[in-house]
């Protein structure tokens, strides 16, 4: 029986963790998976989540397990920083603790099958793994163009995607910092994909995964708040692995909005249902861990803080690699100022992709993506060298 099983690619994008640590060189760079680094290429743990932990290790007084909603005062302090107005009082937002945001939008999905959804449009290029959630639920993908060439979004593709979708469709969108592009929907853009999404039947499943690595906590939801208020209802899927830096606890949370409070506790109880099925509960402790940082002002100054830090930082490297733009032509460097969040793309051929590999020890996803934080005063220069070197001619 499990010899039928065919062999499946590696996940392209984790097969460069390990080929990045296999190659022996010391110059080598690593602008594949999306974790941010310091200036010195660290990833360290937030000083706050530190001292969270610190907290739970002294206060903890059990393991015992919560359900499958995980660590509702987690969910509700985080449900603050996304839901904002009337929507907030209203009793129409349930929420629950997912297994990073992968698990927030694995529940999304299959929730949105559950309810009658048959297809789920997706923007183009997209973070691989949304593709695969869909097709894995065996859902119909149908794209759409995420940006144009000049590197603004395509707002028209958007707008049709939402309107063509009908009642069983959902339309995933990126709430900020888009991935792989860094080009997100304006303000005014967001404003018409709201008036959209207010006079279709489609599902606006939005997917926030880097809330404060773009413009700033308020920024980075201003556009997913702006089609809230404008739906009767929606899904949301959220990953706090990035804002609080805590990729392998996997800490995520899923919400839903629905159209009246009445209709509320059954549509949990199916996503209740299907995160049992999935994974019975999610991981507690990093979840526990956003939770008292969350709760704690001194807490939760210092863990904004240290996201201003990040965030400032990459503006800098998006600014160095956008004042290089007359070195390497053709690239369109000058637009990663304007772009938002760990990622930039690139329109590198798969052969110069290899070359930055091969010959210069540059590791990035074969679309041409590139983790701007991988980037710092040190490696700045050797990197725009190597792309001018590999486009040359
Ligand atoms: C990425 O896109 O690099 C991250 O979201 C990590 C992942 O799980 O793919």
């Amino acid at each position: 029986m499990l010899e039928n099983l065919p062999a499946q690619p590696a996940d392209a994008l984790l097969a460069l963790i390990k080929m990045h640590a296999d190659d022996p060189r010391a110059d080598k760079i690593d602008l594949g998976v999306g974790v941010y680094r310091t200036g010195d290429g660290a990833t360290p743990v937030f000083k706050a989540i530190k001292g969270a932990e610190a907290r739970l290790v002294a206060e903890q007084d059990s393991k015992s397990y919560l359900g499958p909603e995980g660590d509702s005062r987690f969910v509700e302090a985080l449900q603050t920083y996304i839901f904002d107005g009337e929507s907030m009082t209203d009793g129409r937002i349930a929420g629950m603790q997912t297994p990073g945001g992968t698990g927030a939008v694995r529940l999304a999905l299959g929730l949105a099958k559950k309810a009658g959804v048959t297809k789920v449009y997706l923007g183009v290029p997209s973070w691989p793994n949304h593709a695969q959630i869909i097709a894995d639920l065996e859902l119909e993908t149908v794209t759409f163009n995420h940006a144009r060439e000049d590197g603004t979004a395509d707002l028209d593709a958007a707008l049709n995607a939402i309107r063509e979708a009908g009642e069983r469709g959902a339309v995933l969108l990126h709430g900020c910092c888009h991935n792989p592009t860094g080009i997100d929907y304006t303000a005014d853009e967001w404003s018409a994909i709201a008036a959209a999404f207010a006079e279709s039947p489609a599902l606006p499943v939005l997917d926030i995964a880097y809330q404060g690595l773009g413009q700033g906590m308020e920024e980075d939801v201003a556009g997913v708040r702006t089609v809230l208020r404008a739906v009767p209802q929606a899904l949301v899927a959220y990953s706090c692995d990035k804002n609080f830096g805590l990729y392998r606890d996997r800490v995520g949370a899923f919400y839903m909005m629905a159209k009246s409070g009445d209709t509320l506790e059954a549509i949990a109880s199916n996503a209740n249902a299907l995160a049992r099925a999935n994974w019975s509960m999610p991981p507690d402790h990093g979840g526990a861990a956003v939770r008292v940082v969350l709760e704690d002002e001194g807490l939760t100054a210092e863990w904004l803080d240290e996201l201003e830090t990040m965030r400032e930082r990459m503006r800098g490297v998006r600014e160095r690699l956008a004042a290089a733009d007359a070195e390497v032509t053709g690239l369109g460097l000058a637009a990663l100022a304007g772009q938002n969040g760990l990622f930039a793309m690139l329109p590198l051929t798969s052969e110069q992709i290899a070359r930055l590999r091969d010959d210069h020890g540059i590791y990035m996803a074969g679309s041409g993506r590139i983790n701007v934080a991988g980037l710092h005063d040190g490696n700045i220069p050797k990197f725009i060298a190597a792309l001018a070197d590999v486009t040359q001619g």
